[in-house]
């Protein structure tokens, strides 16, 4: 087992609600300490667009292949492990590239194509169940649901299961933490035992009658003569569960927390002109994924950041920083869906591992925000919302936990 980088010791935050808005921070080491060592975890840490894009692309410097972390999800258990082949999130090209071939099968713009209309389905469903001129709690109700079903719709699990394999999913991906690092390793491994049994006889079905699915995508996958058996089939399942749903969860859900508390404006603009939303959902991408970073490990000495790297440093890499770098972005600060670069925020990474799943987290999120700013003209805060008490630790950072607003057609 990976050791975990205890990466919160980095930052200074006392509350939640100061760690869910990291702004002053960012700013302050974006301005002051842009390349700085940290010496309770023992990683450096950059900030700035450049330095950031460069730690996280150029794999001939920055390896992905690490014995320390801060990565802090994942099913870390037998049946949870990512198989070698597909363990792509820890290898450098050139064997990095074969793993993302094999994945990438499951993922094509021909796939995506099939599957728009399965999610604007699962999507019309979701939001036909909430209110009109009434108060709603969209976590509950939209933006953790949404990408989990539609993960289970596109894996091809019967929807009567959907909230079992939501279970195990939520389990299995819960953020370790250092004190409780056992407790929850047991919970992972029953969840993941479970899953796998679940898995097994649909993966083993789906080899002989293949559908438009992803389990049936991975199993036909072949590149140089490599191919799936249905166990790894079934671990590179979680490995892309893993990957997407927290992720995209988050981003729905920040993504109306901004609408209401960040710009007030936005909401209006997008209700009359719902062709701006793919704008609007790259801004929040940019703006809301508060404390997302990767690491690296340096492979050989080097002064590549201006300050002397030795062999095996962690460089922790701050997306969200470089999202809010001045030089980069005019008034960074500020929430503008009509920035013109608003897309080269480096939330989805860069460079040879750039997320896989980039383009279906961008069709969910533009799916569920057009239908909803479609059917209500109007959303307004709830007058006692208090951003403390509904948030929560995760692998993202803060997650709010609940989101009650009013909503008007
Ligand atoms: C808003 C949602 C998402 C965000 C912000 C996000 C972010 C990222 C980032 C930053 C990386 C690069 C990691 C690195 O450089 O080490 C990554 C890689 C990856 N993501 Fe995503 N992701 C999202 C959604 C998804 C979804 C929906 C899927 C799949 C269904 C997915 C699958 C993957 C995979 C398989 C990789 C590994 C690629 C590689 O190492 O070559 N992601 N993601």
């Amino acid at each position: 087992m990976k050791e975990i980088i205890a990466v919160k010791e980095i930052t200074p935050f006392k509350t939640r609600s100061e760690e869910f808005n990291p702004y002053a921070w960012c700013k302050e080491m974006l301005e002051t300490n842009p390349v700085s060592y940290h010496e309770g975890t023992n990683t450096w840490n950059v900030f700035k667009y450049e330095d950031v894009k460069r730690v996280i692309s150029d794999y001939e410097n920055f390896s992905s292949e690490r014995t320390r972390t801060t990565i802090a999800v994942g099913a870390d258990t037998k049946d949870g492990f990512a198989p070698d082949k597909t363990n792509l999130i820890d290898a450098d090209p050139p064997k990095h590239r074969k793993r993302r071939s094999l994945l990438s099968a499951a993922f094509t713009p021909r796939s995506l194509k099939n599957w728009e209309p399965r999610i604007q389905e699962i999507v019309d469903e979701l939001i036909g169940q909430l209110g009109t001129d009434t108060e709603v709690e969209i976590v509950q109700s939209l933006t953790s649901q949404l990408p989990i079903i539609i993960m289970s719709d596109l894996m091809g699990v019967p929807s009567k299961d959907r909230l079992l394999f939501k279970k195990w999913v939520d389990t299995l991906f819960l953020p370790f933490k250092k004190e409780e690092q056992e407790d929850i390793n047991n919970k992972k491994q029953a969840a993941a035992k479970e899953y796998y049994e679940y898995l097994y006889p649909i993966v083993v079905q789906k080899r002989q009658n293949p559908a438009d699915d992803i389990v049936s995508d991975l199993l036909k996958a072949e590149v140089d003569g490599e191919t799936f058996t249905d166990d790894e089939a079934i671990r590179t399942t979680m490995l892309i569960l893993g990957a997407g749903i927290e992720t995209t969860s988050h981003l729905l859900a920040n993504t109306f927390y901004s609408l209401l508390y960040d710009n007030p404006n936005v909401y209006e603009e997008l209700h009359h002109h719902p062709e701006l939303v793919p704008q609007a959902v790259e801004e929040m991408l940019r703006y809301r994924f508060q404390l997302s970073k990767i690491d690296r490990t340096v492979k050989e000495d080097n002064d590549l950041l201006g300050v002397e790297l030795k062999k095996g440093d962690v460089v922790v890499a701050w997306l969200s920083a470089a999202n809010l770098d001045k030089d980069m972005f005019e008034n960074p600060f500020a929430v503008n869906i009509h920035r013109p670069n608003n897309k080269k925020h480096v939330t989805f990474g860069n460079g040879p591992h750039f997320c896989l799943g980039a383009p279906l987290a961008r069709l969910e999120a533009r799916i569920a925000l057009t239908s909803f700013v479609k059917k209500y003209s109007r959303i307004e805060p709830v007058a006692d919302f208090n951003l403390e008490d509904h948030l929560t630790d995760s692998a993202t950072g803060q997650t709010l936990t609940t989101l009650p607003f009013k909503v008007f057609v």
